[in-house]
């Protein structure tokens, strides 16, 4: 089974945030002061994600990723990263994390089968790292960083590159790429910083391409696999790949194949709409299985062209305030 929403794309890849919750307070997502967590029956209980995965891996989805806020502050995530693989429903079990506290969960990942971590890291100086994520787990990170790859993890480095604030970390951070087999992605910042602020002068993925380029005249871009937001490049002599990420100028939105449900439960057909659907109050309400699949279904038609629409469609202010944290990223 396959569904396609109504502009006939694919949609197998479902992003779920385990958690709003986070231990670090990067500025481009959520306020010093935090966010106003979701007291914990508003989030999807375990056996609430594990149904509605089983519900997403009958109608042909493929790939989960699940993120947060950081989701290894939930507790037992584990548990369900191992109920997941359980329902052999799904090829890609991916996570996307700050890397703060995974250490001691590296093995059981591993037995599980889950080999592929995003990892996120603007930066590798010290100094800049506490700026930016007003916290002082820098090492840490880059323990993980050198842990994962060692255990033979396939990892990206999540970099969300911000003019006047670590554009000089772009090379340095190739760096990892040419030393590591390891995909170092740059992402333009988009405005969800749980605060409304627009974002001051926004670093393009034009801009980052064009350092790049100049950097290394051998960059190359490389053929895309469906649903990619980045675009990969080689360069001559690198064990890993560059990718950029046009989150804010959305130029990969007609491949999107994507579903996201939000820390609360709600689902977003796109990054940039609103929540269209509360599906944690309509499992709530004791609906089969059926029933669910056939609302997935509808929803899923219901996806915008792109984020531009659903920015039009939905009241953008209230979107834009709301933090990276709780959408899930
Ligand atoms: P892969 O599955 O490994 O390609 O990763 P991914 O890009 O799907 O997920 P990840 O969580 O690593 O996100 C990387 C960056 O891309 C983050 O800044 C996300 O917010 C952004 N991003 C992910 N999905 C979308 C999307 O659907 N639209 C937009 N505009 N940005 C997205
Ligand atoms: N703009 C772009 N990317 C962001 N992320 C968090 N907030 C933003 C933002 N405002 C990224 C994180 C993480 C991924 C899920 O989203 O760096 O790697
Ligand atoms: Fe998909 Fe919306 Fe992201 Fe575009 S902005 S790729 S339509 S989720």
């Amino acid at each position: 089974m396959q569904v396609h929403d109504s502009f006939d794309r694919r949609i197998d890849y479902v992003r779920i945030a385990v958690t709003d919750r986070c231990n670090l307070r990067c500025f481009y997502c959520m306020p010093e002061e935090g966010i106003a967590y979701e007291p914990k029956s508003h989030l999807l209980s375990y056996e609430e994600i594990t149904r509605l995965l089983k519900v997403l891996g009958n109608l042909g989805f493929s790939k989960v990723r699940f993120t947060g806020g950081e989701p290894f502050l939930r507790k037992d995530f584990i548990q369900l990263l191992e109920n997941t693989a359980n329902l052999q429903l799904f090829k890609n079990i991916h996570i996307t994390t700050n890397g703060t506290l995974i250490k001691n969960q590296i093995p059981k990942m591993k037995s599980l089968g889950i080999s592929k971590i995003n990892l996120s890291l603007d930066t590798l100086d010290a100094e800049r790292f506490k700026k930016i994520t007003r916290r002082s787990d820098f090492e840490k990170v880059m323990k993980t960083f050198h842990q994962l790859v060692e255990e033979g993890f396939q990892v990206k480095v999540n970099a969300v590159v911000m003019q006047g604030v670590n554009v000089m970390d772009i090379l340095p951070l190739a760096q990892l790429a040419a030393d590591y087999p390891v995909s170092i992605r740059y992402i333009e910042e988009m405005p969800f910083n749980g605060g409304y602020k627009e974002n001051q002068k926004i670093c393009t993925a034009k801009d980052i391409q064009q350092t790049l380029q100049s950097a290394y005249p051998s960059l190359q871009p490389m053929v895309g696999k469906h649903g990619d937001t980045a675009t990969e490049y080689q360069v001559e002599g690198f064990k890993g790949t560059l990718g950029i990420i046009p989150a804010f100028s959305r130029t990969f939105c007609n491949t999107c194949n994507r579903l996201r449900i939000t820390a609360k439960g709600e689902i977003k057909t796109c990054l940039y709409d609103s929540g269209v659907f509360s599906i944690r109050d309509f499992i709530r309400s004791g609906v089969t299985d059926d029933q669910l699949t056939e609302k997935i279904i509808a929803l899923i038609k219901l996806k915008p062209k792109d984020g531009f629409a659903a920015e039009e469609g939905s009241k953008l202010r209230i979107t834009r305030s709301e933090s990276m944290s709780s959408i899930g990223g």
